[in-house]
């Protein structure tokens, strides 16, 4: 996909991966729409790019999600692509984890993703692309983040069959498999503490990375070996 002029709709703006890649897309000419739970969070990232379009929604409402797709189509005359980067974490063993918490992380980490595509999936057109952050945890699976592995897994596994959907039309569906990166997120959890972590990536190295996927219609975004981040085509 060319970058330049793109449609393209980034749901967590708010966040510190999902603003930096929108401040991105805007530099490299992109028009960015934002969306996220943070008006006036919303309102700084617009100002970073060009004061580009905001549309705020709550991820625990999925009606919300295909309501902000629906919108950012309208907003920009069509859509290009929409690169999902919410998400929210939650530490502890099973027991300690209430099953509020539980919807809460399967709400904002697989339902809400899935259904900003899912909106999407008929109105990207051939060369586009369908993207969401998941996570290393997925497939690692460690102790004390069951709820949250669970739901990047459950995305991951739904990327995949929407990849072989939407082959046919030629439409690109991204998944950004991201290491512990350095961002606080995890400070940012539901409840619970995280465990002593190594120092995380830099978030420009995620920000070139899912680029690059965007711009060669890449399938995955995945840790490489050392410090770096693979794009797979
Ligand atoms: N950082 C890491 O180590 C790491 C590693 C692997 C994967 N990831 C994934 O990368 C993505 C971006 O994370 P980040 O590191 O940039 O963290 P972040 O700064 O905390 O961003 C998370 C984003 O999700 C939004 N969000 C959370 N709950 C929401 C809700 N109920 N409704 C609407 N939006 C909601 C946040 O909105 P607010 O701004 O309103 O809170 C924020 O925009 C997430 O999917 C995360 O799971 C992160």
């Amino acid at each position: 996909m060319d970058l330049r002029g793109a449609r393209i709709l980034v749901p967590g703006a708010t966040g510190e991966i999902g603003g930096a890649l929108a401040v991105r897309l805007h530099t490299l000419g992109a028009r960015p729409a934002l969306a996220g739970r943070d008006r006036e969070a919303l309102t700084r990232v617009s100002a970073a790019c060009g004061h580009a379009p905001v549309c705020t929604f709550d991820a625990w409402d999925v009606d919300s999600c295909a309501k902000t797709v629906d919108w950012a189509v309208a907003e920009l005359g069509g859509l290009d692509a929409v690169v999902v980067c919410v998400g929210v974490a939650a530490f502890g063993p099973v027991g300690d984890v209430e099953d509020a918490v539980r919807e809460h992380l399967v709400a904002v980490n697989a339902l809400a993703p899935m259904a900003f595509l899912r909106a999407a999936a008929d109105r990207v057109p051939e060369g586009g692309v369908l993207a969401a952050v998941t996570g290393i945890v997925a497939e690692a699976a460690p102790a004390r983040m069951a709820d949250y592995a669970a739901a990047k897994a459950a995305l991951a596994t739904w990327l995949t069959a929407v990849r072989r959907e939407q082959r046919r039309k030629g439409v690109s569906v991204l998944e950004i498999n991201l290491p512990h990166m350095d961002t606080g997120f995890a400070a940012r959890a539901v409840v619970g503490e995280a465990p002593p972590l190594p120092p995380g990536l830099p978030v420009t190295d995620a920000v070139d990375a899912i680029v690059e996927a965007l711009s060669t219609g890449a399938r995955l975004v995945r840790p490489g070996s050392g410090a770096t981040l693979d794009v797979v085509r």
